[in-house]
């Protein structure tokens, strides 16, 4: 089906299960243990091995000798591979770090070997008899040092401008010129990176944890010189990816190379301790705003230059992508620099881009808001765009963050703040609120699906769309239940298999409206299937109740299939119309802390999410998402950062116990309000993308409601206790 209108009224809208908050149909098999993960699919292989990786203790140079004697001769050793003996790989497209290293050493933790053993002990045994050699080259590992030598990456959106950004600034009655720093982060998600492999002559099946299975599939056939059809990856339960798990990983590569070298089937996890510095993470940034504006405080000239680093041959992260177009002011500027950085991968992660941006860009909006003496909320308003500031004959297809912020405001009890930082005070307790834009955009993704209707008129649909912790089996589930005017019971949903049709996948939070627009455009074919098996030859044909009618004939749906399933597939695909609107998702964040006047602990006490994001399919896994993201911008704004050994290169706190994240006593009662709204230019859905929106912007309100408390500014994430002490007034 091809998309290149703006939708019309269409089944979707009857919304008699779609837009209901239904309880997620994964979660009994979920909650029981019953359904498989990764690294549980025993069944699917008898006489399993175990893979067990090595990775390089160096971070740049080159192996000079491998000495395998001990480890081979260990028990249970079955086979060693290593970039000698693996044969020669081929590079997929979206790595830029090779995931079996030597003798050239990329980074520190590259996988330089993998043992294969009968146990898993066996396995980490022998790994440990690995003797390696090195010759150690200096690399460079602090951004604040390569900065000066960072380039403009070749892509042609790393910079933008309109007007004239440095003539508008130089004469802005008032002007704000501020440089702020995000630290390292890792996805750190619940289920750690592992597979399964299994070889049945020359074709190739993983079971694995992977978000994207058409884009991991061609890289590991084109990775292994295989062809594709002869690669099976399955991935139906995920614990989590948050940008890890869009590629291919050295546990997919490895356990392939591994059971093909052992003859056996090879299961592999990579240990927590070795994900951090094997995997990608989310680079660091530093990035510099100014912004000038009239002293009635309309924006005149707004820029933002980022500056991150990568492995050679690398990617930014896009940084400045929010500032394009989230507020109104006729000079623009954006830059996007990459210095080469020595450390593991940097990629995707938790709303790549924006989520880095907004943390910058929404701390200086609150700056400049107080610098004109505006209320930061209405700061914003005034300054609201309904077309991309930088192309104005480009509309948003539909854009309410001003609602946003008005539904938030009163919601919140926005007028009990403030404007003077600390005034509010409970107890050893200092009181401050904060508020910043939420901005993601909406991207569209091409997305099939095949539905089937048997005789117990049961509809099943397979995609190879996968469910991260989602809710994408639910809404689904949702989609061709409305569109075949079934129950939810009536419907059977398999996803994360490569042997189904190719669907968007999960990432950059299209997961959601991309798919079921997917399953939407199959449901159509099959409707028409069912109508012509029938015998109907009215165009107005309904499905509602199990039951097929037009005029005053009415027919049981599974009556279709009485002689054989019916099957329908189909594509959902976007023409021009999805280039023809800025299609974006907008929100606003509060936040209420209270900061101890003894030892600087920031509490985050209250947390509010107002998203416009379309129409929501399920507003139970919707808030669920929104939360989520919420919570890790608790994570961005007062804990996460992976630390830097800028010597040895590598991230030193590399597991759970260091790498902090906020846990359930962090996070106190989380409030998300979903604007009414359908956004028909984005799919037959009418949705969008919701799930990173609740991410974007959340560190900021929280720096900022830390300000709002005791009058100190921190530049620098996170915002621990060492960089305000000695800043935090007295107490008198
Ligand atoms: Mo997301 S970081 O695109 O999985």
């Amino acid at each position: 089906m091809l998309f290149d209108r703006p939708a019309t009224t269409n089944p979707i809208d009857q919304m008699k299960v779609v837009g209901k908050p239904l309880d997620r149909i994964d979660g009994p098999r979920k909650t029981t243990g019953t359904a498989t993960y990764a690294y549980e699919w025993h069944d699917e292989a008898l006489n399993l091995a175990y893979g067990y990786v090595v990775g390089s203790s160096i971070a740049k140079g080159r192996i000079t000798s491998m000495d395998l004697r001990a480890a081979k001769a260990a028990p249970g050793v079955l086979a060693i591979v290593t970039a000698e003996n693996a044969g020669k790989l081929g590079k997929g497209e979206m790595n830029t770090a090779t995931l079996l290293g030597g003798p050239e050493i990329e980074h520190y933790h590259q996988a330089i070997a993998v043992v294969v053993a009968e146990t898993f002990e066996q396995a980490r045994a022998a790994a440990n008899l690995v003797k390696v050699a090195y010759t150690e080259t200096p690399g460079a590992f602090d951004l604040s040092k390569e900065r000066a030598a960072a380039v403009k990456p070749e892509d042609s959106e790393a910079d933008t401008q309109a007007g004239n950004f440095t003539k508008a600034f130089a004469s802005a009655p008032v002007q704000l010129d501020e440089t702020y720093t995000t630290p390292d982060h890792s996805h750190a998600m619940m289920e750690p990176h592992a597979s399964l492999a299994v070889w049945e002559g020359d074709e190739l099946t993983v079971w694995t944890s992977n978000q994207m299975i058409a884009w991991t599939r061609g890289d590991l056939a084109k990775t292994l010189g295989m062809e594709k059809d002869k690669v099976n990856l399955m991935s139906p339960f995920i614990g989590g990816g948050f940008g890890a798990k869009l590629f291919l990983r050295a546990d997919t590569v490895l356990a392939a190379l591994g059971a093909k070298a052992a003859g056996r089937p090879v299961k592999l996890a990579l240990s927590r301790p070795f994900v951090f510095n094997n995997t990608t993470h989310r680079p660091a940034t530093i990035q510099r705003i100014r912004i000038g504006a009239t002293p009635e405080g309309k924006i005149t000239a707004i820029g933002h230059e980022s500056w991150s680093g990568d492995l050679p041959d690398g990617k930014p992260d896009m940084a400045v992508q929010q500032t394009r177009l989230l507020y109104a002011g006729e000079n623009r500027m954006t830059t996007t620099r990459l210095a080469v950085i020595d450390l593991p991968e940097g990629n995707a992660m938790r709303a790549p881009g924006e989520a880095s941006g907004l943390m910058a860009l929404e701390i200086a909006m609150d700056e400049m808001a107080e610098k004109l003496g505006l209320d930061p909320v209405e700061f914003r308003i005034l300054n609201d765009t309904q077309v991309d500031p930088e192309n104005p004959e480009k509309k948003f297809s539909h854009r309410q963050l001003v609602e946003c912020f008005r539904t938030g405001a009163e919601r919140f009890g926005w007028n009990k703040r403030t404007a003077k930082p600390g005034q509010i005070r409970d107890g050893q307790w200092m009181l401050g609120y904060g508020v910043a834009s939420a901005f993601r955009n909406n991207m569209v993704m091409k997305s099939g699906a095949r539905v089937r209707l048997d005789r117990d008129g049961l509809v099943t649909v397979e995609t190879d769309m996968t469910d991260i912790g989602t809710g994408s089996y639910t809404i689904i589930a949702q989609t061709a239940a409305e569109m075949m005017g079934i129950g939810m019971t009536q419907v059977a949903v398999n996803l994360g298999d490569s042997r189904f049709p190719v669907s968007a996948g999960s990432g950059g939070q299209w997961g959601g409206n991309s798919s079921t627009a997917g399953v939407y455009a199959a449901c159509v074919k099959l409707r028409e299937a069912i109508g012509q098996k029938l015998g109907f030859n009215s165009e107005e044909i309904t499905f509602a109740d199990g039951q097929v009618k037009a005029g005053n004939r009415s027919v049981p749906l599974a009556q279709a299939a009485t002689d054989g399933d019916i099957v329908a597939e189909d594509t959902i695909d976007y023409g021009e119309i999805s280039k023809k609107f800025q299609q974006s998702t907008f929100g606003a964040h509060f936040v209420e802390v209270g900061v101890d006047s003894a030892t600087a602990e920031v509490r985050v006490r209250r947390m509010l999410g107002v998203c416009a994001s379309g129409r929501i399919l399920n507003p139970k896994t919707a808030r669920s998402q929104v939360i989520g993201g919420m919570t890790m911008g608790v994570g961005a704004a007062l804990m996460e950062e992976l630390a830097v050994d800028k010597t040895r290169g590598f991230f030193v706190n590399h597991d759970l116990a260091g790498y902090e994240v906020p846990v359930h006593a962090d996070i106190p009662h989380q409030e998300v309000i979903f604007l009414d709204e359908t956004d028909p230019v984005s799919s037959p859905m009418k949705a969008k993308g919701v799930g990173e929106l609740g991410l974007c912007g959340v560190a900021a309100a929280v720096a900022n409601a830390v300000y709002n408390a005791t009058g100190v500014r921190i530049r620098d994430y996170p915002i621990t206790l060492d960089k305000m002490l000695d800043k935090l007034p007295q107490i008198s």
